[in-house]
């Protein structure tokens, strides 16, 4: 899931690494890694490429002033120009054909730590481990992590600060539930959570802090293997014990495939929930009509949902590599090129939409790019979903009059690849 961008903005970090006697924080380091707090505001430079040429070729790195002009050689990979497409079109069109832009970089980055897993699959490889996968994720699943899983964990999060007036609903809410949530869904035990999160953080960290990385890889490689050795066993009903027995034309999944695939779960499902659940409270909040509207009529959320996603799409671009010579919006691609696919330029193509830089969950809902399109789009697009449904609808009904807090200083989404408000200060009650 590294993209250019994220390699531009790893370089840039790399200096800023803790002192070894400090107390190293995963969760800090990724966001550095990320470009939170540095880039804020980057759909201004993607309006300005996309006007100046649909598809890019070579390093933008100096368009983002904000990340220093040296990044401008870490963008390059190897010897090859890298393409980033800026238009909604082009975008779709690039992830739409899997035959052109194949997605096997992702083994160079970070398939060395996650192994094999679907992300880096091309066809035909890739439809026959999904279809594999997908048995788990099926809609009396859904059904079942709804009431069981994502409610309990919810309320339980909102229930620690509900009586107290105020909150940071990232720090306290959105950040913290999604990775509960996976961890209910796979069963793990609930001691050594935050171990488990850590190092699940920690491997995709992986421009800044490889080593780390490859540490955190075996880590969780030892920690799954003694699972699935149990779940094999003894099956119960969690993710883990379904692709232990996930079956398909007489063919099972391995220990390994399966470990890459809960490898890349964690970082797929938690990172980008909490960001997006995250960027449409920020939305909202943002915009006290459009969550009074939706506050009184909860058939608004759907929309509201798509929207936030449109807007503020929590992870703003992949990667792929063009197999063969392509045009796209008019510029030809050479084979063998690394190409960005930029959804959230995509997402804000004036071409598509009105006013795209405004949240206004009142708009006609079209498609976005945010979950991406085609044979990779996301496999967690019912659960993420139903996560932030459940979420949202709490905040609603739990926090009377919920409302910035006036008094907090410049509340602010962040990000270049990857894009969440930092802390999202409320108030609520009375108070
Ligand atoms: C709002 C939240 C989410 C967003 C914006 C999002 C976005 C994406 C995007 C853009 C991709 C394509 C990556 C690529 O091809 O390079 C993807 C793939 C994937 N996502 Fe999500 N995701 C979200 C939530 C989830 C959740 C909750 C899960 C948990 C099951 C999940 C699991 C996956 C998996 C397994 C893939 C790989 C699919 C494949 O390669 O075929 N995602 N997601």
């Amino acid at each position: 899931m590294l993209s250019a961008w994220q390699h531009w903005v790893m370089a840039d970090v790399r200096d800023a690494q803790p002192d070894a006697n400090e107390e190293y924080d995963p969760f800090t380091a990724f966001d550095e890694a990320a470009g939170v707090g540095q880039v804020r505001d980057p759909y201004a430079v993607f309006h300005e490429m996309r006007s100046e040429c649909p598809v890019h070729a070579g390093s933008q790195a100096h368009r983002f002033r904000d990340l220093g002009e040296d990044n401008m050689e870490a963008a390059l990979i190897g010897d090859r120009t890298p393409y980033a497409l800026m238009t909604f079109s082009g975008v779709q069109q690039a992830l739409k054909d899997g035959e052109t832009f194949s997605s096997s970089g992702y083994a160079e980055s970070i398939g060395m730590l996650m192994g094999h897993s679907i992300l880096e699959m091309d066809e035909p490889e890739h439809h026959r481990y999904r279809s594999l996968i997908q048995q788990a994720f099926t809609r009396k699943a859904m059904e079942r992590w709804e009431a069981d899983i994502v409610r309990p964990i919810v309320h339980a999060n909102i229930d620690k600060f509900a009586e107290r007036g105020h909150a940071d609903l990232v720090r306290e809410l959105f950040f913290p539930f999604p990775v509960q949530v996976i961890a209910e869904m796979l069963g793990l035990p609930r001691d050594g959570l935050r171990e488990f999160h850590a190092k699940a953080v920690e491997l995709i960290t992986i421009m800044t802090d490889i080593e780390r990385g490859l540490i955190a890889s075996q880590w969780l490689y030892d920690y799954f293997t003694k699972i699935i050795a149990e779940r094999r066993i003894e099956p119960k009903t969690d993710v883990i014990s379904v692709l232990t027995q996930a079956e398909l034309d007489g063919q099972r999944l391995t220990d390994d495939e399966i470990i890459a695939f809960l490898r890349l779960l964690l970082p797929a499902g938690a990172e980008t929930t909490y960001r997006s659940s995250s960027n449409l409270m920020f939305g909202l909040l943002s915009n006290p009509e459009q969550l009074e509207a939706l506050r009184n009529d909860r058939d608004l959320m759907p929309q509201a949902i798509e929207e936030g996603l449109r807007w503020e799409a929590p992870l703003t671009s992949i990667g792929r590599t063009a197999m063969r010579e392509v045009e796209v919006d008019g510029v030809t691609i050479p084979a063998g090129s690394p190409v960005q696919v930029c959804m959230g330029a995509a997402n804000r193509d004036p071409g598509r939409w009105e006013n795209p830089d405004q949240f206004d969950l009142f708009r006609d809902p079209q498609q976005h790019m945010a979950f991406a399109f085609g044979p990779h789009m996301c496999l967690g697009i019912h659960l993420a979903r139903m996560e932030t449904t459940v979420v949202v609808n709490a905040v609603l009904d739990r926090l009377p009059n919920v409302r910035l807090d006036a008094n907090a200083e410049d509340v602010h989404i962040s990000g270049l690849a990857f894009r969440a408000p930092n802390h999202l200060p409320v108030l609520f009650g009375t108070h």
